[in-house]
């Protein structure tokens, strides 16, 4: 009885919550990146839904801010790629900070991609968390826009610190959620300098020991790079205790050099296929 009261306890504090389990896992994350867009139009309900049904240990999302401070997913701070915006009201380039909820919640963000999925709406981050979060889901959270408070009093209202992990390219966004809420886990996703808009040399596109140490000093547990991650890399953040996740990786072969070579997690447009990549891989 007491044996089991120790264990109990020694894994309680071994990892807490959702956030901080996820990162626990023995093998690397297959995390579905904008749902499913292989099959589905990128960051709608039913990419997030084919994301779970295959078996995403998380389902990565984009959100921006409307004009009237509602969270709504989607990549681009602009909607002519991925609605029918221009089409309903002649204008390009329209921002969503610009419109209001009620406003994008008229746009098709289907139809673009397939008339099957005509009719599908760009959701909001509240709707696309009660579908990803729902049976154990774990959503990855990318903040495309919108300040630091908005999205701490938004989890924090709806209880889901820890339930979710967010991450960002904009790393001063990432310290000042970091000094507002501590527990909140955050991944660091780079090179930090696209975010920027600067023109990227060498030394920023690759992930160096140097790149690691800088994104820790966000606050961020863990980190996100593109696919210039290098052995002395993987090394050095593996002797720190510290994971990396690349992104986006689509095909089979990459997949498993990148398995081989020891990353912790893969962003894909393909959940499905990664799977596959682990259950081939050479011993
Ligand atoms: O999660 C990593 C990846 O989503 C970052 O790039 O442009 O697809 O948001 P992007
Ligand atoms: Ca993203």
């Amino acid at each position: 009885m007491l044996l089991i009261g120790v264990m109990s306890l020694t894994q309680a504090m071994a990892a807490t919550t959702p956030a901080e389990r996820v990162m626990e896992k023995d093998r690397p994350l297959v995390i579905a990146h904008r749902g499913y867009p292989a099959i589905a139009p990128e960051n709608t309900l039913p990419a997030f839904a084919l994301g779970k049904l295959m078996g995403a240990d998380m389902v990565e999302l984009d959100y921006h801010v409307t004009r009237d401070g509602v969270a709504v997913v989607i990549h681009d701070a602009t909607l002519d790629r991925t609605t029918d915006s221009v089409a309903q009201w002649g204008q390009e380039e329209v921002r969503l900070e610009d419109k209001s909820a009620l406003e994008v919640s008229h746009l098709d963000a289907g139809s673009w991609y397939d008339p099957r999925y005509a009719g599908t709406k760009l959701p909001t981050l509240e709707e696309a968390l009660n579908l990803i979060q729902a049976d154990g889901g774990m959503c990855l959270i990318e903040r495309k826009g919108g300040a630091p408070a908005h999205i701490v009093e938004f989890l924090k209202d709806r209880k889901l610190i820890n339930q979710v992990v967010l991450q960002s390219f904009d790393w001063d966004y990432l310290k000042e959620v970091h000094a507002l809420q501590p527990d909140q886990v955050l991944w660091a996703l780079g090179p930090q300098k696209y975010w920027e808009g600067e023109k990227l040399e060498k030394e920023d596109r690759e992930l160096s020991p140097e790149w690691i140490d800088r994104a820790l000093e966000t606050g961020a547990r863990l980190v996100v790079w593109n696919q210039q991650v290098n052995e002395e890399a993987l090394e050095y953040a593996h002797g720190k205790g510290i994971k990396i996740v690349v992104y986006t990786v689509n095909e089979l072969e990459p997949a498993q050099q990148f398995l081989e070579a020891g990353v912790d997690g893969l962003i894909t447009n393909n959940a499905g296929l990664i799977w596959k990549a682990m259950a081939t891989l050479k011993e």
